[in-house]
């Protein structure tokens, strides 16, 4: 039974759905881009989305949560990602799926967990049951984290020259919370998650999701 099958949200054979996950500076972004292209050179429909801000609702809270200037209370900022979620699965992610198309996602409830739970201390547990509650239990067929350390990550991102957000503006000792986070989430779904280093050559990363999701499928 697939996970989305026991979520009771999505009914069999119908779509898929990989979420990306891993620290600011991953490498995620491209990764995504990569997969929708060669998806869409096999011939599948691929919608390829995000969070915070796959939806019209979506981009004025991530206009919220990454850019206000000052400080957001840590259960105002886990609640302003669950409801981007909420509206986002509810209207863009489960509709595609429904009409059977790849959904490729930067980012989804494990983010949370690990920024708002390890990140902001927040009761992991909580931040969780909040997004699954958000989503109406929906869970992806793949998570890719691409795990790379927080400093070689700080310093693709000081190369990119773009000003940080709130987020990545946060000190190294968050981000090693966050990576950390992430890595215990990964080990205990081992069947969802395909933990990649994300200091590898990118075309290597690109196979090694190819491969998987290949095998997904086929299935
Ligand atoms: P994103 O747009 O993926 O930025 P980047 O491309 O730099 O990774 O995500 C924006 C920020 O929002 C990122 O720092 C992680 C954070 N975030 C959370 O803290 N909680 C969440 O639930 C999500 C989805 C993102």
């Amino acid at each position: 039974m697939s996970r989305r099958e026991e979520s009771g949200l999505v009914t069999a054979g119908r779509g898929l759905w990989i979420t990306l996950e891993g620290g600011d500076g991953s490498g995620k972004t491209t990764q995504a881009r990569l997969l929708a292209e060669w998806l869409g050179a096999e011939g599948r429909t691929v919608l390829h989305t995000r969070e915070p801000g796959g939806s019209e609702v979506g981009r004025l809270i991530r206009d919220i949560v990454l850019h206000h200037r000052g400080d957001i209370a840590p259960r105002a900022e886990a609640l302003l990602y669950a409801a981007d979620r909420a509206h986002h699965v509810a209207t863009v992610v489960r509709p595609a799926l429904e009409r059977g198309e790849v959904v490729i996602q930067d980012r989804y409830l494990d983010s949370s967990v690990a920024y708002q739970g390890a990140g902001r201390v927040l009761d992991a547990g909580q931040v969780r049951e909040l997004s699954i509650w958000a989503a109406e239990g929906a869970l992806p067929d793949l998570t890719v984290l691409l795990d790379i350390d927080p400093e070689a990550a700080r310093r693709r991102l000081d190369a990119d020259d773009k000003p940080f957000d709130r987020l990545e503006a946060e000190k190294d000792d968050f981000h090693r919370r966050v990576r950390d986070a992430y890595l215990r989430l990964a080990d205990a779904e081992l069947e969802r998650f395909l933990v990649i280093d994300g200091a590898l050559a990118p075309d290597l990363i690109a196979d090694r999701i190819r491969a998987r999701v290949r095998a997904l499928l086929e299935h």
